[in-house]
């Protein structure tokens, strides 16, 4: 039967790769998971109060659609999350989706037609690159100097056509645990300003940093056309939950998109009515489970960057974010490093992802790992991947 060719470009290589985890399962073989980012999946859950909420939601019957844009409380709640960041907005600049997924798909469906150029950064999250060809578009890939976690702004300009719209950035990145500062993030406004493009930001592991204070682009936005976007799957461990939001900075340019993006969020009804609760809880109560959550991490990075460190053949920069680390293969014996992220799991049972996955350009030759087991795990993995890696002498 007949299938488009728009979704048949659509990859997902984090969980593509899990079947080849899988078959070995069936033999019999123990695999350790490092290849998905999801908290809750290594032991981090929603602190009580957030589960109750959800609970209770669901008991005061708040079982029904919510209000497409979301339930107004949360959407306040989020504003205000968003204000301390530097963004001027209100509750009605926010649109509560399923997960920042969703809030994506339904951005890229708004600004993106057939031919249009959209710059990620490089490395970048696959869903980026799928949803933006799922719509007719074509990703262009910037490059980031991972060690000072600075965007090229000569290499973004270079790539600046007719027919770009946007440009995304993900801070914390997902793959490398970049974190552009206060002082990139001006100049990559400057650059959108100067060429009338979108500036879309996904700022899904905002307050998951290690060395410095984070600073989100509301902070050096002004009226700029930029679009936040922003979720509970990571910080807020609520990932198996599906929540997210879009908040649209007070831009006149945004004008369009307001009126039109709203319509999608009416056409697929409304998110999650009781877990809107939950969030809401997750952003007025105690926080002290975010501060525990990063500063496990933390010691978790520490670990795992000396570790890869001082494998022969392998080098790997500090991320200053999120929870993965994206070491380089120096010497790979292997043809590709999807090959070196098979070989991996054929000889000692660790599933990686291979960096060619998070694109092309930027990411072949390196693999991304996970940082969320725990410290035993961890070493335990690491253990394998050490021998894996004396076991070819590069
Ligand atoms: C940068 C980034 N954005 C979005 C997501 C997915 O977010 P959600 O669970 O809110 O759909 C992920 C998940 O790994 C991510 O790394």
């Amino acid at each position: 039967m007949k299938i488009s060719k728009k979704v048949s470009g659509v990859e997902y290589a984090i969980r593509d790769i899990v079947s080849a985890a899988k078959d070995l399962e069936k033999q019999g073989r123990t695999i350790d998971y490092l290849n998905i980012g999801d908290p809750a999946q290594y032991g981090f859950h929603p602190p009580e109060n957030v589960k109750q909420a959800f609970i209770d939601a669901i008991k005061k019957d708040q079982n029904y659609y919510s209000a497409s844009e979301g339930i107004q409380e949360l959407r306040t709640a989020i504003a205000k999350k968003e204000n301390l960041k530097g963004l001027s907005i209100g509750a009605d600049d926010v649109l509560v989706t399923n997960g920042v997924s969703e809030g994506l798909d339904m951005i890229m469906s708004s600004i993106v037609e057939e031919g249009d150029e959209v710059l990620l950064p490089g490395p970048y999250y696959p869903p980026y690159a799928s949803y933006i060809r799922l719509h007719g578009g074509i990703p262009i890939e910037f490059s980031v100097d991972l060690e000072n976690s600075t965007p090229d702004i000569a290499d973004i300009k270079s790539k600046i056509t007719p027919k770009t719209v946007a440009i995304c950035l993900i801070s914390p990145n997902n793959p490398t645990g970049a974190v552009f500062e206060e002082d990139s993030l001006k100049k990559l406004i400057d650059v959108a300003n100067e060429n009338n493009l979108y500036i879309i930001c996904d700022e899904i592991y905002d307050q998951i940093v290690f060395d410095k204070k984070f600073v989100g682009i509301g902070k050096v936005a002004g009226n700029s056309p930029v679009i936040i976007l922003n979720g509970f799957s990571k910080v807020h461990l609520m990932s198996g939950w599906r929540i997210g939001y879009i908040a649209f900075n007070s831009s006149p340019q945004l004008a369009p998109i307001r009126e039109h993006l709203p319509k999608l969020a009416r056409v697929r009804i409304s998110t999650n009515h009781p877990v809107q609760y939950a969030a809401l809880e997750s952003l007025r109560g105690p926080q002290e489970y975010i501060s525990e959550f990063v500063s496990e991490l933390k010691k978790h990075r520490d670990l795992v960057v000396k570790r890869l460190n001082s494998m022969p053949g392998i080098s790997c920069s500090n991320p200053k974010g999120a929870f993965y680390v994206f070491p380089k293969i120096e010497n790979n014996p292997f043809k590709s490093d999807k090959e070196f992220v098979l070989n991996l799991l054929k000889s000692k049972g660790v599933l990686a992802v291979h960096g060619s996955g998070f694109g092309t350009k930027y990411g072949s030759g390196y693999f991304r790992l996970v940082f969320l087991p725990n410290m035993e795990k961890l070493n335990s993995a690491l253990d394998k991947i050490e021998d894996f890696v004396c076991s070819y002498k590069p």
